[in-house]
């Protein structure tokens, strides 16, 4: 790996999501009783539809994995359209050999959340931690529902969405008024200590918090800039989302160079060269 933060700009985001399944399916192949931490939102959308077809054709076996979601909508029940554990039932669960225990989706409905939140991370603790985490961005540059201002040591916990968040979802919802006004949420603390994360973002409406959050500084105003302290993010982008970025060209060469050392072609990158 040569680089903390890795930045993939592909074509298009079909393009990104098959690249970022690929990376899920590699860890899974290597790994199969791996923990992932999963994303809700249209961001992983396609990505779940090829780790589907993967699933199905080439028999990518999800019978040993254990999933914790990011969040959940405080007030909804599991079995509410537009929980998240309902988008992963209809969206990845259902169509793949996991197995339904070993899938975690913070519970919107706790009676006691300070005691659900603990127990939320001591799962996560128990699991042996987060092998890999995907993440989609909100365009204030949140990482799961930590708003603007959240601590960037924080933990599962509730968590207000902000005015813009409640807009963005506004269309799931039939309306603003309808939106949820709390979530739980791992914190930035959390996904921090995740072994892997990729960041997917898709549109230009994201190339400011893209660029917030890779090239800019490490600020709790934008919580997605933590992950530059991550030790291993992968940014998988289209070129939209990729497009308020100044270093492209150096992002780009950092990939051909990371390809030619998975390829072991060590020598054309002066590896083991004399003199
Ligand atoms: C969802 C989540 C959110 C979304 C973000 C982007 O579990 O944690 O942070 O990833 O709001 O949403 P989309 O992908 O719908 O643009």
């Amino acid at each position: 790996m040569l680089l903390c933060v890795r930045v993939i700009i592909e074509p298009d985001s079909e393009a990104a999501s098959r690249r970022a399944a690929k990376f899920v399916a590699d860890l899974l192949r290597k790994k199969p009783d791996c923990v992932l931490g999963l994303a809700t939102g249209s961001s992983p959308l396609a990505t779940y539809r090829e780790l589907i077809r993967l699933h199905k054709d080439e028999g990518l076996d999800f019978s040993q994995v254990t999933t914790f979601n990011l969040d959940e909508y405080v007030g909804l029940s599991s079995v509410h359209p537009q929980s998240y554990r309902q988008f992963m039932q209809v969206n990845l669960f259902d169509h793949i050999n996991i197995r339904l225990t070993s899938t975690n989706v913070p519970d919107g409905r706790a009676l006691d959340f300070e005691t659900h939140c603990r127990q939320y991370e001591q799962r996560i603790h128990d699991a042996g931690g987060i092998d890999l985490q995907i993440l989609g961005i909100g365009t204030d540059g949140h990482i799961a529902f930590n708003e603007p201002g959240s601590s960037l040591g924080s933990r599962t916990r509730l968590k207000s969405l902000a005015s813009e968040t409640i807009r963005d979802n506004a269309r799931f919802f039939g309306g603003e008024a309808k939106v949820p006004r709390l979530a739980v949420t791992m914190g930035v603390g959390t996904i921090l200590e995740s072994r892997r994360c990729i960041l997917l973002a898709f549109g230009d409406h994201k190339a400011k918090a893209i660029r917030d959050t890779v090239e800019g500084p490490v600020t709790a105003q934008v919580t997605a800039s933590a992950l530059q302290l991550h030790r291993e993010v992968i940014c998988i982008l289209d070129q939209p989302a990729a497009s308020l970025l100044t270093r492209r060209d150096y992002y780009a060469d950092v990939e051909k160079a990371q390809s030619l050392l998975e390829a072991g072609q060590l020598k054309q990158l002066g590896i083991g060269g004399q003199g």
